[in-house]
């Protein structure tokens, strides 16, 4: 936008380069300057409109996805009959007590607009439903590889417990291989599975960082002359799964994975050339836990907000610059002196700060020690955001909101915000958990429904060739 000295500036060269047909430009002059006038205007009250949005409204306004167009289930039939573990169904969710509180409560029937502010689901009926619809008849084929292949290592399920920052990556592959939804005939297939890991060829010798990309080019290559499905839609019904950040470049010979293929990468920034918002997902970087914290709701969080990490990004300096002396939010950068554990059961909320590398770990980490998480992270898909109202347990909040964190997170607390939030934590941290075998609603699963929701569009792109 120009300042309002160099609309004058501009307008006074210009009309003194035109003395001569000064009287006829004068119409001319005036319906320019009012155009930039209004212009201007629309600008400032735009301005106006995104801060007081971004001060006073959060959460961004995700919509929701209608997760199944072919599906016309009956309603009624499951409301009663299924609960989510730990669930109460909310009570304008369920049709009969919709009708009795459509006076009572007007905008508890708001259901085909999107979630209620602190509906952990944006809608939990049709999820559910379609989930089961899902459980029942999605089918995965998943290119077959030999025992002694050369890089079975990298193709095949691993045999160790999946450990360490990726472990997402190998839990999926474990976890899909045994489960209900693989098929041996590809002609019943919804997707096709190409299983290598790019955390097991990442440290493979003979491929390395640097042989990533020529690997993946040659695997669908390899697919694309021994099978016929990937011709058949460009590679769209089929999908990989990747928690390693070097997979955002993995694609970069392999063109059709990259703009056609289901992408599941823990790397689900906007601004990577290498995801594709919608078509792609996110899966969630979760460390291998085994049993729940055993304080985790008992426990006592006197800190108001925690933060630690490297300080490898503009973002997180600009919160460790900003927060560093703080008696209120603490952010340590360099190693902690207390366990991690600890400071997150210690603590009401939790920063996750977009670093180096675009990752989830920590809002795995904030969620399972029952810490709100606070997302500081301009656009990136979040995981399960097609299913899961993020704005019902966390706070998304932009970069230009660092300065002001502490005022919004006090307010939180005073206003009785945090400790709905808190609640809605609890609940959401089953579909952030790796079990094995697998268990409803797990992370597994959720996965699972993601692929489900990008599925649909596959059969018209298969008539059509
Ligand atoms: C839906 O299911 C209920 C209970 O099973 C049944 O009474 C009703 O007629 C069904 N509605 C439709 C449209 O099939
Ligand atoms: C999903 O499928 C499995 C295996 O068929 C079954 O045990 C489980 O109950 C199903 N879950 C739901 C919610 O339908
Ligand atoms: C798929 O298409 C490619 C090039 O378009 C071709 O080289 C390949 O042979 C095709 N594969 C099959 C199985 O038809
Ligand atoms: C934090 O404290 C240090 C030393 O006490 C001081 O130099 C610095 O300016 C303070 N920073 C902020 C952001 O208040």
């Amino acid at each position: 936008m120009l300042p309002p000295s160099t609309l004058y500036h501009y307008s006074h060269s210009y009309a003194a380069s035109s003395l001569k047909s000064f009287w006829f430009f004068i119409p001319t002059t005036l319906a320019l300057l009012t155009s930039l006038f209004i212009l201007f205007y629309i600008y400032y009250t735009s301005i106006i409109f995104t801060i007081h949005h971004q001060h006073y409204n959060l959460q961004p306004t995700f919509q929701f996805k209608s997760p199944s167009p072919t599906l016309h289930p009956n309603r009624s039939e499951f409301i009663n009959t299924f609960k989510l573990d730990g669930y109460e169904l909310q009570s304008q969710h369920g049709l009969a007590s919709q009708a009795s509180s459509k006076e009572s409560n007007p905008v508890g029937n708001a259901i085909t607009y999107g979630s209620q502010k602190f509906d952990v689901f944006h809608d939990k009926d049709i999820f559910v439903e379609d989930y089961k619809e899902m459980n029942r008849s999605f089918k995965i084929y998943v290119y077959p590889h030999k025992k002694d292949d050369p890089f079975a290592n990298v193709l095949l399920p691993m045999k160790s417990e999946p450990s360490g920052n990726y472990a997402s990556e190998s839990y999926f592959k474990k976890a899909l291989m045994k489960s209900h939804f693989i098929t041996k005939d590809p002609t019943e297939a919804d997707l096709f599975f190409m299983p290598f890991s790019i955390a097991s060829l990442r440290h493979d010798r003979r491929i390395g960082v640097g042989g990533i990309k020529d690997f993946i080019r040659d695997y669908v290559e390899n697919i694309n002359r021994n099978y016929p499905y990937w011709n058949r839609t460009g590679g769209a019904d089929h999908f990989y799964v990747a928690c390693h950040s070097v997979g955002r470049s993995a694609m970069d010979k392999a063109a059709d994975v990259k703009f056609n293929a289901i992408q599941v990468v823990c790397s689900s920034s906007y601004f990577l050339s290498g995801y594709i918002t919608h078509k792609d997902a996110c899966l969630p970087q979760i460390w291998p836990r085994n049993d729940n914290p055993s304080n985790l709701v008992s426990s006592i969080r006197k800190k108001l907000a925690f933060f630690a990490g490297a300080v490898n990004s503009p973002l997180r300096k600009n919160v460790v610059e900003t927060w560093k002396n703080d008696s209120d939010i603490f952010v340590h950068h360099g190693r902690l002196k207390t366990p991690y554990a600890d400071e997150l059961l210690g603590s009401k909320f939790c920063l996750h700060v977009k670093g180096y590398e675009v990752n989830t770990a920590r809002i795995g980490d904030s969620l399972y020690y029952g810490c709100v998480p606070v997302i500081i992270a301009d656009y990136y898909d979040l995981p399960f955001v097609d299913v899961l109202n993020w704005k019902s347990f966390s706070v998304v909040v932009t970069a230009l909101d660092i300065p002001f964190l502490k005022k919004i997170l006090i307010g939180m607390v005073s206003s009785g915000e945090y400790l709905k939030l808190k609640k809605n934590v609890l609940k959401v941290r089953e579909h952030f958990q790796w079990h094995s075998p697998p268990i409803d609603f797990d992370v597994f699963c959720m996965v699972m429904y993601e692929l489900w929701l990008r599925r649909s569009s596959i059969p018209i792109l298969l008539e059509a060739s």
